[in-house]
């Protein structure tokens, strides 16, 4: 195998989510999001666990960004929570909340680390679900007056805004199979919700471009390569793609929806169209598997399983499917700069005698993914980073703690850190600025 080496400045770093992490939940004036309620109704998540205290993150500031340095970490993607700044969703700001956000942005520029920033990665406080959540057209405000106090607070030490991680996915999840909070299940609530979510974005990227001009913003959908199991399954590609990351990628880009083919249409007002696509700057990508599909008889995507290698979620490990989505991505959209802002796999790590954590699947992992994006940049796509998820295990949504994707372990009864073997893997990729063998 030859070096599969980056160019100079290539962003190497790592991502977390603000509820996976923080814990703190009822500290400092945060009211609860739809997680902390969703997670505290018994059976949504696995053994009901909650993230109140999640990988106190909140508490250890100082010990996870000299875990960052250990790592040499160039960048840190991490997600604000909403209720901890804005505790009712609008109006009253939370300055002890903001002032933690502050000091993490300002630590991580003392020590080189580049803060990359998500507006919501999932967690919308609880009053305005109480509101009526996504499904009200009023949020498209809340979230644009949420936005503009984050610009007004960090603005000033902050290029690079993410305004939604996967609102693919959160709105699939969360609103038509009901496995993710809120847990709702109703398609036309769906299709109402993602596209309250696209305004949100177009608006709070406008507001953005007003306050910041030299900012960047852009979006994050979770994208996975599908391939057809046979010749004759090919348009479920085309299909997955519409109901996926095009449903996302698609309006922004374009100002249209792509056709799912479905009589549940969500109300569209005039202009909201040119709202939501506005011009963005990257498109950030969530990237962990692959997938192969079958039309079974009734004419849906089933999918089928492949003698290849998968995580312990049953996730398919396949690099070059990687290096395909991009194609897939740069053919249909154009050539966006990209940042890969999740990928990852989930172990059930052991801290062994020694004292390590010997996950040489993950490491593995981590090899094939990152050559396959060396790859990439070679053929052509315009990619300009990349974040392993995640820096520390954590909350993993309805797994609770029972999926630990951190490249650092985490004991969650003495929350002792351990920097596992795919996390040393790591730190010699970003001191070589490649995989050198
Ligand atoms: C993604 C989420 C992230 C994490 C990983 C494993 O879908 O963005 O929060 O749960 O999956």
């Amino acid at each position: 195998m030859q070096n599969k080496q980056f160019p100079p400045n290539f962003i190497w770093g790592a991502a977390t989510a603000a509820y996976q992490i923080e814990g703190a939940a009822n500290e400092d004036g945060r009211k609860d999001s739809i997680w902390d309620y969703f997670s505290r109704t018994p059976g949504n998540v696995k053994n009901n666990a909650t993230g109140d205290i999640a990988a106190d993150h909140y508490h250890r500031l100082d010990t996870d960004i000299a875990l960052m340095k250990e790592l040499g970490l160039k960048a840190y993607r991490f997600s604000i929570s909403w209720p901890r700044v804005l505790p009712d969703g609008y109006g009253a700001v939370n300055n002890k909340g903001l002032d933690f956000y502050k000091r993490l942005v300002d630590k991580l520029r003392d020590n080189n680390i580049e803060p990359f920033i998500t507006l919501y990665h999932w967690d919308l406080p609880m009053a305005l679900q109480n509101a009526g959540g996504w499904l009200n057209r009023r949020i498209v405000d809340w979230f644009t007056e949420y936005a503009q106090v984050m610009y007004k607070a960090l603005g000033d030490r902050i290029t690079s805004w993410c305004t939604h991680n996967e609102p693919n996915v959160s709105s699939y999840l969360g609103y038509k199979v009901g496995i993710h909070a809120p847990g709702v299940k109703d398609d036309a609530t769906f299709a109402q919700v993602v596209h309250h979510i696209l305004l949100s974005h177009g608006d709070a990227v406008a507001a953005g471009r007003a306050m910041l001009p030299n900012a960047q913003f852009g979006i994050a959908p979770a994208i996975s390569q599908n391939y057809p199991a046979t010749e004759a399954d090919t348009p479920i590609v085309k299909m997955m793609w519409n109901h996926g990351p095009g449903l996302i990628l698609e309006p922004v880009f374009f100002g249209r929806y792509p056709d799912v083919n479905s009589s549940v249409k969500p109300i569209i007002l005039s202009g909201d169209m040119e709202r939501i696509s506005q011009k963005i700057d990257f498109i950030g990508i969530n990237h962990y598997f692959s997938m192969w599909f079958k039309l079974n008889k009734d004419g849906y995507p089933e999918r089928v399983t492949k003698d290849l290698p998968v995580t312990d979620r049953n996730w398919i490990i396949y690099p070059q499917g990687m290096i395909d989505m991009l194609h897939t991505v740069k053919n249909t959209i154009g050539n966006v700069p990209i940042y890969i802002t999740e990928n990852g796999a989930s172990y059930p790590d052991v801290v062994t005698a020694d004292g390590c954590v010997h996950d040489k699947e993950r490491a593995a992992y981590y090899k094939g993914y990152i050559s396959a994006a060396a790859d990439a940049i070679n053929q052509g796509i315009d990619l300009r980073g990349y974040f392993a998820w995640s820096l520390i295990d954590n909350f993993e949504w309805e797994m609770g703690y029972d999926s630990r994707f951190g490249i650092v372990h985490v004991d969650f009864e003495t929350q002792k850190r351990t920097v596992k073997d795919s996390g040393k893997f790591y730190a010699s990729v970003i001191r070589n600025n490649g995989v050198v063998e």
